[in-house]
């Protein structure tokens, strides 16, 4: 298996919560009313899974063994271009945290900056996923012979497996900070 594979999978599925993201968008436009806990568990999908899992195969291992590449002056306005909106993201889902806790505490006019990064979300990610499946991942490919190819897969795998472990692990240590 090439090392893109496990990336495209992922973006599968960044997919659908998007499409879930333009159902809530509907929803809260009709109703004007937030489901803060959707958006919760749908800020913690983006930190944990879309940017430390997903953007951070990409950020701390594909895009680094890249650098370290003589890249066509396309493929390194790309790549700057993809970190860029990988920051945009990141600071957009900290910006639609930030609106929910608002709005759970009452402040109802917060329903609306909910919307707007609920909105910049699904409209980034498809084209950021379009960008990397369609101009980016295959051509790249070529920088790497097919044991570097291999090395990197299992990087990837390696990577994975700490995952869950950080995640939890960081929630332990937050809880502890508090006693
Ligand atoms: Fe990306
Ligand atoms: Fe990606």
């Amino acid at each position: 298996m090439k090392p893109i594979g496990p990336l495209m999978w992922e973006h599968r599925l960044i997919e659908k919560m998007v499409h879930i993201f333009n159902r809530e968008i509907k929803r809260i436009s009709e109703l004007n009313k937030i489901n803060t806990i959707f958006i919760e568990s749908a800020v913690d999908f983006f930190r944990t899974y879309a940017d430390r899992t997903h953007h951070g195969k990409e950020e701390d291992i594909l895009f680094r063994a890249l650098a370290k590449k003589n890249l066509s002056p396309e493929h390194d306005r790309i790549m700057k271009e993809l970190v860029d909106e990988h920051i945009h993201a990141r600071k957009t889902v900290g910006k639609l945290f930030e609106a929910n806790t608002k709005y759970f505490m009452g402040d109802d006019n917060s329903s609306q900056e909910v919307l707007r990064c609920l909105k910049a979300l699904s409209d980034l990610y498809p084209r950021h996923i379009e960008k990397e499946d369609r101009h980016f991942f295959f051509p790249i490919l070529d920088y790497f012979t097919k044991r570097e190819q291999d090395a990197m897969l299992q990087e990837f795998w390696d990577f994975d497996r700490n995952m869950i472990h950080e995640k939890y692990k960081i929630l332990v240590d937050q809880y502890e900070r508090e006693k």
